[in-house]
């Protein structure tokens, strides 16, 4: 398979499951989603994880699915490449399992000791791009057959982490996020 091909569907379906955590930078504070519980002696999920930063991400993925999905037949014809399209369902979803994901792992970080903004190499960089792509099987079985084929997920896969870790770097260095990861 062409790996041009596999590399530009792979960036072009992740985008909606991308751009959440960053939009959650940006639309972050305010009342955090645990509403400041504990388990354990550990809060549940701690201040990173507030609903200004839950709805705001999910907006914005949703948004990005929805233009993605506007555009997908002009930027075809312009990259050579059959860009997918996002059904309302995994426009919806994914970009919510990507939020879930990142949920989650915060609960695990906290049940493992780890203080907010603490690394959790490998979980933090994976977490939402399982969680989000579990979440589209679910939402669209077929769809995500057809898009993510085992080439364009082995990308996924690679190529997430590396995008990851350069755009936290990038949010550090304008002073958006606390951590560089
Ligand atoms: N954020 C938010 N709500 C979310 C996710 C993120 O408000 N649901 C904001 C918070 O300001 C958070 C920042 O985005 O501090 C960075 O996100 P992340 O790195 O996921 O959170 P951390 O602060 O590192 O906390 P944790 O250790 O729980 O991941
Ligand atoms: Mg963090």
């Amino acid at each position: 398979m062409d790996v041009y091909v596999v590399v530009v569907t792979a960036f072009w379906a992740m985008l909606p499951a991308y751009v959440p955590n960053n939009a959650a930078v940006l639309a972050g504070g305010g009342r955090p989603i645990d509403g400041g519980r504990t388990l354990g002696g550990r809060r549940l999920l701690g201040d990173g994880k507030t609903w200004r930063g839950l709805l705001g991400g999910w907006v914005a993925g949703v948004t990005v699915a929805l233009v993605l999905t506007t555009v997908a037949p002009d930027g075809s014809d312009l990259l050579g490449v059959d860009l997918p399209e996002f059904p309302l369902a995994v426009a919806l979803a994914f970009p919510l399992g990507a939020m879930l994901g990142d949920i989650a792992a915060s609960f695990l970080k906290r049940r493992t000791g780890r203080e907010r903004g603490a690394p959790f190499p490998v979980v933090d960089q994976l977490d939402f791009v399982v969680v989000s792509l579990l979440v589209a099987l679910v939402a669209a079985p077929s769809w995500f057959l057809e898009t993510f084929t085992p080439g364009v997920l082995a990308v996924v896969l690679l190529v997430t982490p590396v995008l990851h870790v350069l755009t936290n770097v990038l949010a550090y260095a304008l002073g958006l996020k606390d951590e560089p990861y």
